[in-house]
C-alpha cells in the first residue's frame, strides 16, 4: 500500500525486560459522553480524569463553538448545562479532527437541535463511512446533507423535527447507537435501536444516570423523549489503552505489568476475554464500581500463548483491541485466526492493512484476509522501517512489535496523542533497553 509520511518518526529500541505500574489516562469514550451529555443536561457537572487525547479535545472545542461554557484544568473539565435546546447556532465549521466519535455523536444530537451547523474533520475522518449515521437519521426526519450523497464528511445539518424510528441497525456500531438514541431524546414519540451485536453501552449507562427515560430489551434500546440532569462523572481508565501494556506483559518473557484503575465495561474487554483463550496470564485485582461503570487493576506476566480463532459476537466487545490479536498470533504455537473483523477498515486507518503491511516488514507471519488475518506463530520479530498511517492505535502497536523485537522505526507517531500522549514516557518507563 502506498504511504504518504506526514507525521513525526520515532526509534523504538528492543526492551530486555518490561516491569512496573502504569496509570492509563481516561477513557476515551466515557470522556467524550460526560461531556456532550452534560452540556444538554440541566445544572453543571464536574469531570475528572477527562481524557487528556485529542479526540476529546475536539469535542469540548465543538461544545465551546455551540456556546457551551467548558473550563479545562488538566484532566478536571467542568461543563455548564445548556439543555436539550440550548446550542447556539455556531458561526464557523465544527471541527471533530480525527474524532469518529464526536462526528457521529453530535450528527443526532444536531439533528434536533434546531440550528445550522456543519461537521467536518481531518483527512482520515472524511474518508470514513458516514451514511450509516446519515440514513437512519434522515429516516427519523433529519436533514443531512453530506459529499457524495451524504455518505461522507464535511456533513451540513438544517433544523428538523424528529419523530421516534425503530432502528434495525445492519452495523454493530456504539457511534451510531449512541447518535440515534440521542436525536431520540428530540424526537416526538420512542425510538428503538436493535443492534445486531452488542457494542459499548456507555450512552445506555450516562443517559440513565442523567434521569433519561431510556429502557434495554436484550438488543433492544429504546429511548423517550427527555430532560437531562448534570451530573458528575469519574471517568475510569481507558481499557483500549490499557491494552497494550497487558499485551506487552503478556508477550514479552521477562515482564510483570500493573496496570491501575482500568473501566471494565463488560462491553469493552472481549480482549481479556481473547487472552485467557490463549492462555495468558493476567489477574483482575481490586474490582470496584466508579460512577455506574466496573473499574479494576490489572495484572499481566509473561505467558506462553496458544492459537485460538476470533470472530463472531467478540469483535464488537473489542473492536479497538482486536489488532493486538495479530500480534498475540505471532507469539503462539500454530496458527490464530481473526474474521467478522471487516469494521477494521473503517477505522482511522485501514487496520487490517495496515497491520498485515507493519508486523510482515518486522518479520511477522501474517496476511490479511477479506474481514480479519491469518497469523502464523514462531517467526522471529526483526527490526525494520513501518508506517502507523497516522492512526494512533497503529502507531502503539508497531511501538510494542519493535520493543518485543529488535527495534523500528515509526512513521506517522504524532497520531498517538489522539487518546494516549503519555505512551511513549510510560513505554519508557516500563522497560529496559
Ligand atoms: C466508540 C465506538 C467504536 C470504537 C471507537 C469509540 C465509541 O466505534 O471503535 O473507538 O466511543 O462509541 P464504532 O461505533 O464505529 O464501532
Amino acid at each position: 500500500m502506498t504511504s504518504v509520511l506526514t507525521g513525526t518518526e520515532r526509534a523504538v529500541r528492543a526492551a530486555r525486560s518490561v516491569g512496573g505500574s502504569v496509570r492509563v489516562p481516561g477513557d476515551k469514550s466515557i470522556s467524550h459522553r460526560a461531556a456532550l451529555f452534560n452540556a444538554l443536561g440541566s445544572g453543571r457537572a464536574s469531570i475528572s480524569h477527562f481524557s487528556p487525547g485529542g479526540d476529546c479535545t475536539s469535542t469540548l472545542d465543538c461544545l465551546r463553538d455551540l456556546g457551551v461554557d467548558v473550563e479545562r484544568q488538566g484532566e478536571h473539565v467542568r461543563v455548564t448545562g445548556r439543555g436539550l435546546r440550548g446550542f447556539e447556532e455556531p458561526t464557523d465549521v465544527l471541527d471533530c479532527g480525527n474524532s469518529g466519535t464526536t462526528m457521529r455523536m453530535f450528527s443526532g444530537v444536531l439533528a434536533g437541535s434546531g440550528i445550522y451547523a456543519v461537521l467536518n474533520g481531518d483527512s482520515s475522518l472524511r474518508r470514513r463511512p458516514m451514511a450509516r449515521v446519515v440514513e437512519p437519521l434522515r429516516r427519523a426526519g433529519a436533514r443531512i446533507e453530506g459529499r457524495d450523497g451524504g455518505r461522507l464528511a464535511p456533513l451540513t445539518i438544517m433544523p428538523a423535527d424528529l419523530n421516534g424510528v425503530d432502528h434495525q441497525l445492519n452495523v454493530a456500531s456504539a457511534q451510531v447507537k449512541s447518535a440515534l438514541l440521542l436525536a431520540g431524546l428530540f424526537a416526538d414519540g420512542a425510538t428503538s435501536v436493535v443492534e445486531p451485536a452488542q457494542t459499548r453501552d456507555h450512552t445506555e449507562r450516562m443517559l440513565q444516570a442523567m434521569g433519561a427515560q431510556l429502557d434495554r430489551d436484550g438488543p433492544r434500546c429504546t429511548v423517550r423523549p427527555s430532560e437531562l440532569r448534570c451530573v458528575d462523572v469519574e471517568v475510569p481508565g481507558d481499557f483500549s489503552s490499557a491494552a497494550f501494556w497487558l499485551v506487552l506483559g503478556v508477550l514479552h518473557p521477562h515482564a510483570e505489568v500493573h496496570v491501575q484503575n482500568v473501566g471494565l465495561n463488560p462491553s469493552r474487554t472481549g480482549l481479556l476475554t481473547i487472552l485467557e483463550r490463549m492462555g495468558a496470564h493476567v489477574e483482575i485485582e481490586h474490582e470496584r464500581d466508579v460512577a455506574g461503570e466496573p473499574v479494576a487493576d490489572l495484572v499481566a506476566w509473561s505467558s506462553q500463548l496458544s492459537v485460538t480463532h476470533v470472530g463472531g459476537e467478540l469483535v464488537p466487545l473489542a473492536i479497538d483491541e482486536i489488532s493486538l490479536v495479530a500480534l498475540l498470533g505471532l507469539f503462539a504455537d500454530g496458527e490464530t485466526v481473526v474474521e467478522d473483523a471487516q469494521e477494521l477498515r473503517a477505522k482511522e486507518s485501514d487496520r487490517l492493512a495496515v497491520v498485515a503491511e507493519g508486523l510482515r516488514t518486522l518479520g511477522g507471519d501474517i496476511e490479511a484476509t477479506q474481514d480479519g488475518w491469518r497469523i502464523k506463530g514462531g517467526s522471529r520479530l526483526r527490526g525494520g522501517a513501518v508506517d502507523a498511517h497516522d492512526d494512533h492505535r497503529m502507531a502503539m502497536l508497531l511501538a510494542l512489535a519493535g520493543a518485543l523485537g529488535e527495534g523500528a522505526a515509526i512513521a506517522g507517531t504524532e497520531s498517538v496523542a489522539i487518546s494516549y500522549p503519555g505512551f511513549w514516557d510510560d513505554l519508557q518507563r516500563l522497560t529496559s533497553a
